[in-house]
């Protein structure tokens, strides 16, 4: 169907042009939401008009006003108050609406052909020493949803993890589980692979720490003993035989990174989260290498004395940074050049998206300035999603180490307090073991990801388990339980043969409709701005107005049978548009709960 707000612009236009000549473009014209507190749907901002009128503000609102009444079917009334013209729509397009628009499936989304923009877009990106944080949870989900709706509003999207599989870090693990591991492995321990090295890794923080104690303590400066703790020595020279190729290490390398991506691919199920296309830093280190390397001899790098390779990035206002080290090694950014550049190559994308934490800025605004001095133009197609920290309220569930909290842990512990809840307001007496921690699992896991998705990912934010857990609030549970709701009238008026065309809505009708008619622009600016949390917000507010009409009518004893049958057809489309939303936020919704 036309949309009506477009159909407003194409008015304002015609009258214009009618009455006082020389139009401006359509897409000039601003028409808005009425405002709660006025009569009207949508509301045309007349101020901007005047130089075509050369009337009043009033004067102008009711000759457009009184033009769209009397020439289309889609404006049934109008008011002016200063200069806002406000303008009510006919109820039979809202119904047309209902009875077509609303009740497609697909509705708000656009399908991908062959000719669509590629989007690339990399998340998740951990590294091989430790387990998933909660950091990453906030990086996965935005991740996941930004690529569902970037699908859904027209894009074809490849998702990618890097992995940062190679460096001192693993190295650090492998040492001291070669020194203290008595050959141990996930499975005689019965620990989650990433788990394990990750223990590994605090194990060699300990063993270092104790030896800088050491040193000092036999009258060495702390600067000295941490310099030269002989296990980062041990470390770096383990890092040197990795680069050179060493078969042993080599081989305990690719063992613990094993467990790891094993531990890593049951939280990323779990998390509900996949990728097209994994790569590995210990793969394009190499081109990124060569990439620096023919720089440098094109002259847009330089060598310092000590053989290492810079860019000079003052002419950007930044400073100089190190793409190669004396040695020859390569460093973060070297494998970030290299990455880019295969993904291109592969690719050919028209735009690629980094979810990365916003401590990495200045890191993506160097890479960006360097790609494009060593002259890719694509280098213009990247962009850094740059989101904000994710913390837990002071004191709670804290690990070890004092401030990292593990993503496994959390999702356990979303589990058992959904299970907890559930058994305490007992709604789910009747089902079956299975069916309830089903149950457990969608509310717990709704509940994690909702209140993450919903706040805008450039913010910082705290994660509050308890209440994401809250049926009453801006909540992932109250969403699903609307939806169970809602379900459960669709199930109970199933045998009810709906008719099309009947019945006469109400305002709080309309408002469903109206609502529900904002859908596929939302879905279109959080594409555009890469912003789960409008989605999130908008299934809120529908949700909301969905229970308020709820308890206010009655849906199957309506007054008359069309009542009933247009009801069922608002609320079916309801339905429709939470399961697709959630969908989008990667968030299951439970049939019944
Ligand atoms: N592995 C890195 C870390 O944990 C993040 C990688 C982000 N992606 C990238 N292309 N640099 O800090």
């Amino acid at each position: 169907m036309q949309k009506v707000d477009q159909v407003i612009r194409l008015l304002v236009v015609d009258v214009i042009r009618e009455k006082w000549g020389d139009p401006p473009g359509e897409a000039q014209v601003q028409v808005q939401k009425t405002r709660r507190e006025f009569i009207g749907d949508f509301t045309v901002v007349v101020f901007p008009l005047l130089r075509y009128s050369k009337l009043s503000p009033e004067e102008t609102g009711n000759v457009l006003g009184k033009y769209m009444v009397e020439n289309s079917p889609m404006v049934s009334d109008f008011n002016v108050i200063k200069g806002f013209l406000n303008l009510v729509v006919a109820q039979s397009y809202w119904k047309e609406f209902l009875d077509g628009d609303l009740q497609s499936g697909s509705f708000g989304t656009i399908q991908a052909d062959r000719e669509s923009p590629l989007v690339m877009i990399e998340y998740s990106s951990p590294n091989t020493n430790k387990p998933l944080h909660l950091g990453h949870i906030r990086n996965n989900l935005l991740g996941h949803s930004i690529s569902r709706i970037l699908e859904a509003t027209g894009n074809r999207v490849q998702k990618v993890n890097l992995v940062n599989d190679r460096g001192i870090h693993i190295c650090k693990s492998m040492l001291a589980w070669k020194k203290e591991g008595n050959g141990e492995d996930p499975e005689s321990t019965g620990k989650k692979g990433d788990h394990l090295v990750g223990d590994y890794y605090v194990k060699f923080d300990q063993m270092y720490k104790s030896e800088v104690q050491e040193l000092v303590d036999q009258g060495k400066s702390r600067e000295e003993a941490e310099a030269g703790a002989p296990v980062l020595g041990e470390a770096r020279e383990m890092l040197r035989r990795w680069e050179a190729d060493d078969p042993e290490v080599r081989t305990l390398w690719s063992t613990m990174n094993e467990w790891v991506y094993e531990g890593f691919e049951t939280t990323y199920r779990r998390l509900g989260i996949s990728f097209d296309n994994t790569y590995y830093e210990s793969d394009t280190y190499k081109l990124g290498r060569a990439l620096v390397l023919k720089g440098l001899e094109e002259g847009i790098l330089y060598k310092k004395e000590d053989g290492s390779v810079w860019a000079d990035l003052e002419e950007e206002g930044l400073d100089h940074k190190l793409l190669l080290r004396s040695d020859g090694t390569s460093v973060y950014m070297t494998q970030d050049v290299g990455t880019a550049h295969q993904r291109y190559e592969e690719s050919g994308f028209n735009s690629h998206i980094y979810v990365v934490g916003n401590e990495q800025n200045y890191h993506f605004q160097v890479l960006a300035i360097v790609l494009k001095k060593l002259g890719y133009q694509w280098a213009d197609k990247l962009y850094h999603l740059s989101y904000g920290m994710v913390e837990l309220p002071e004191g709670k569930m804290k690990s070890r180490e004092g401030t990292v909290v593990d993503a496994d842990n959390l999702m356990d512990e979303m589990e058992a307090t959904a299970r907890k809840m559930s058994e305490e307001l007992g709604k789910l007496g009747e089902y079956g073991e299975e069916e309830k921690n089903r149950i457990y699992r969608q509310v717990g896991m709704g509940a994690l990801k909702y209140f993450i998705l919903k706040v805008d990912p450039k913010k910082n934010m705290t994660f509050d388990p308890a209440e994401s857990v809250d049926f009453n609030g801006n909540t992932g549970p109250f969403i699903q339980y609307t939806y169970a709701r809602i379900k459960s009238v669709i199930r109970k008026g199933e045998s009810i043969e709906k008719v099309t065309g009947a019945g006469k809505m109400n305002e709080k009708e309309i408002g469903l409709v109206r609502m529900m008619y904002e859908y596929p622009d939302i879905l279109k600016e959080a594409s555009r701005t890469l912003n789960p949390s409008l989605v999130a917000n908008f299934l809120y507010e529908l949700a909301k107005e969905f229970n308020q009409f709820y308890h206010d009518h009655s849906i199957l004893s309506a007054d008359s049978s069309d009542q009933v049958s247009l009801r069922l057809l608002l609320v079916e489309a309801i339905g429709r548009i939470i399961e697709n939303g959630m969908e989008l936020l990667g968030i299951e919704v439970p049939e019944r709960m």
